[in-house]
């Protein structure tokens, strides 16, 4: 039906769909509804590898056959997935050692999902003999639109311990290091008398009676995220031979922490997310989450995988989602870039542990309730939108460096201190960011950062090779850098770099720092400004330095203990730009008044200008036009006035011009066509 180029040529808008959980009786009301709700994809055949298989090598297609000439008939694409995310219970009686083990020695079992060890060459062949049958079979069939590779790849079993496992470490070690002198020296192992005398003494990093080696830590922590990925390139590469034009996935979820998703980008022909924000989430978290995934495969759309039309199941209480949120995020998603916003799930079952986890279709059965009706509704807007976003990107001018590789050391434990959260000081960045109406991208300190005004990288303890050039590069060629406390700390290995820190960054920040502070949560100190644009004072928590100049100029001083009126923000300017240091975490009226005059500086100007709790974001269609999309996450309605030109509407069919209002909790898409720029 697509072809990866092209793919998607309309806004996706779909569910995942389990027909073969439910009696063929109802599969005609299905369709009725999916109609009725403007459902156009289906992700089907995710949990049914017992049912195509329900014994070795005995295949059973012919339910999975009607479900697709099914969703041909009615004009619904399948989001194809393969089917081995959940290995049948004969696997683990015929292959036990393919069952995980934990870091404590406990073999996990068959009766939930996901009971695979990734390295377990049985459950790799088998899967890979499922996904040949599927693709043979299905190759040319009307209804294959996209592949789906598995399910939440390590959601359950990020790490596993076995046998295997340590076995293909080792050979992971080989290939990374060459030698044994090599590997005992990037893990420092002369300390606590860890040294290795031959390959085969070498472990995962199980239950130890203390702190474990934090270089192995790291390197499992790689190895592992290698591993889960030959799992999703086993089969990409068999439906890569056989369906050589059919886009190939996986969902992802949110900034999953054991899964390197820069490696794996390239290799998927769409990023797809799982996205189920707690119902306490700001906009500007969902926001960061979007444009991470984007920014993933450089700015292409991509698609919301999954969302929960209403409550889960899985946490502790599962409220509903407030009626008005369920609009608001869908509208996010295409906001930030995706081209297609899809469900977890369509029929809510009628047992197993997801029996209450909310549907489209709830268990009274009809079109007749709220979320169906909101679903249905959403599904008409996004169909009236996608002539004019579909394909359209996001351009940002500022980025974010994350690294996953940082993120494993640094939260590693015993760390200076074990409050330090990548992923958050990244958030409160992003959130100073997102509130200046800016469009921002998320990207890897190896990423090409020509396209940049403005980069911020917290916290960026470790920094592998070509880090601090690439960055040196962005500043000297006139671009604007921040970066953190703690950072430029250690290489790759997680050794210190000697000589002072921040080591590699020392030159580009003109800046030394001989000691770092890290606080407990009742110390706290403040930030002086005495003139400027930042001039005040500002509470800050967990870290202090001690700073002492290079080439730098202090914007910022500590104001108490015993480097009080030593440097906490400063600048230098390197080349044609600046480079900048905070030694602290401020608070968030320092971080807002940082980004808006970092903004400044770099000459990135808003979107456009919009009052507080309406974001705006951009989508611009190669030399044609530019859609707006305005969205009031407050509760009040809410005024923008918009650039000199003519708007259309695109929900509402209205030209615009001048003040546009905007609801409580209500979006508005305003196209724009380049002739009135
Ligand atoms: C994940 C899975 C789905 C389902 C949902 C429930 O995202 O991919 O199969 O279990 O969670 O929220
Ligand atoms: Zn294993």
């Amino acid at each position: 039906m697509f072809s990866q180029e092209t793919f998607p040529s309309h806004i996706l808008y779909g569910t995942d769909y389990n027909p073969e959980q439910w009696p063929v009786s109802l599969w005609a009301e299905d369709m009725r509804l999916m109609k009725l709700a403007h459902i156009n994809i289906v992700s089907i055949n995710i949990f049914s590898w017992a049912t195509l298989e329900p014994r070795q090598g005995e295949y059973y297609f012919e339910t999975l056959d009607r479900i697709m000439n099914m969703l041909t008939e009615h004009g619904i694409a399948a989001d194809l997935a393969t089917a081995t995310a959940s290995p049948p219970t004969w696997m683990s009686r015929l292959y036990p050692s393919m069952l995980p083990i934990t870091c404590d020695s406990h073999r996990l079992t068959h009766g939930s999902r996901q009971q695979y060890c990734p390295n377990s060459a049985d459950y790799r062949r088998e899967a890979v003999a499922l996904v040949r049958q599927l693709a043979e079979r299905y190759r040319v069939h009307p209804a294959l639109s996209m592949w789906h590779v598995n399910n939440e790849y390590g959601c359950h079993v990020a790490q596993c311990f076995c046998d295997r496992c340590s076995f293909l470490f080792r050979e992971w070690l080989q290939a990374r290091y060459h030698s044994l002198e090599a590997l005992n020296e990037a893990w420092s192992t002369d300390f606590w008398s860890q040294h290795y005398g031959e390959w085969e003494d070498i472990l995962p990093p199980r239950s130890t009676p203390t702190f474990k080696n934090p270089s192995q830590v790291v390197d499992y922590h790689r190895f592992m995220s290698d591993s889960l990925f030959q799992c999703y390139l086993n089969e990409a590469r068999i439906l890569r031979e056989v369906t050589p034009t059919i886009p190939i996935t996986t969902n992802f979820m949110v900034a999953f922490k054991p899964v390197d998703y820069f490696a794996w980008a390239p290799a998927l022909d769409i990023v797809s997310i799982d996205l189920y924000p707690p119902h306490t989430a700001q906009a500007w978290e969902t926001a960061l989450t979007h444009d991470l995934m984007r920014s993933l495969k450089g700015g292409r759309p991509y698609l919301m995988m999954e969302q929960t039309p209403s409550q889960v199941n899985w946490m502790a209480q599962n409220p509903q989602k407030r009626p008005a949120n369920s609009r608001l995020q869908n509208l996010q998603a295409l906001a930030h870039g995706a081209d297609g916003a899809m469900y977890f799930q369509w029929r809510q079952s009628q047992g197993g542990v997801e029996k209450f986890h909310s549907a489209i279709v709830s268990h009274e059965g009809s079109e007749h309730n709220r979320i169906f009706q909101q679903a249905a509704q959403i599904g008409a807007e996004l169909e009236k939108l996608s002539p004019s976003v579909v394909g359209s990107r996001v351009q940002a001018q500022v980025a974010l460096i994350m690294d996953w590789q940082n993120w494993w050391a640094v939260e590693n434990l015993p760390s200076p201190s074990d409050r330090l959260r990548y992923w958050e000081l990244i958030g409160s960045w992003y959130r100073a960011l997102h509130r200046l109406n800016v469009a921002i991208d998320v990207v890897s300190p190896a990423a090409s950062l020509s396209e940049y005004r403005l980069l911020i990288a917290p916290l960026l303890y470790m920094l592998r090779p070509g880090t601090a050039q690439n960055l040196e590069q962005f500043v000297a060629q006139g671009g604007t850098l921040l970066t953190t406390f703690f950072s430029g700390i250690v290489d790759e290995h997680d050794r210190v770099v000697l000589g002072g820190y921040p080591a590699e960054l020392r030159k580009l920040l003109g800046i030394h720092v001989e000691e770092f502070d890290p606080w407990t949560p009742d110390m706290t100190n403040e930030v002086l400004v005495e003139e400027g644009p930042l001039q005040g004072r500002y509470p800050c928590s967990l870290w202090g330095e001690v700073v002492h100049l290079e080439g730098a100029q202090t914007r910022g001083l500590f104001a108490r203990d015993y480097y009080a009126q030593g440097p906490a923000i400063t600048v230098h300017q390197f080349g044609a730009g600046q480079a900048w240091y905070i030694a602290t975490q401020g608070n968030d009226d320092l971080l807002n008044k940082l980004a808006g005059l970092l903004c400044r500086e770099a000459a990135v100007s808003p979107i456009m200008e919009v009052p507080e709790g309406i974001e705006v974001t951009c989508r611009v269609q190669a030399y044609e036009h530019s859609v707006y999309f305005l969205l009031n996450h407050t509760g009040r309605a809410g005024q923008v006035r918009l650039p000199t030109g003519k708007f259309t509407s695109l929900l509402t069919d209205e030209e615009v011009e001048g003040v546009v209002e905007i609801a409580a909790q209500d979006v508005v898409v305003l196209l724009r066509h380049s002739s009135s720029s």
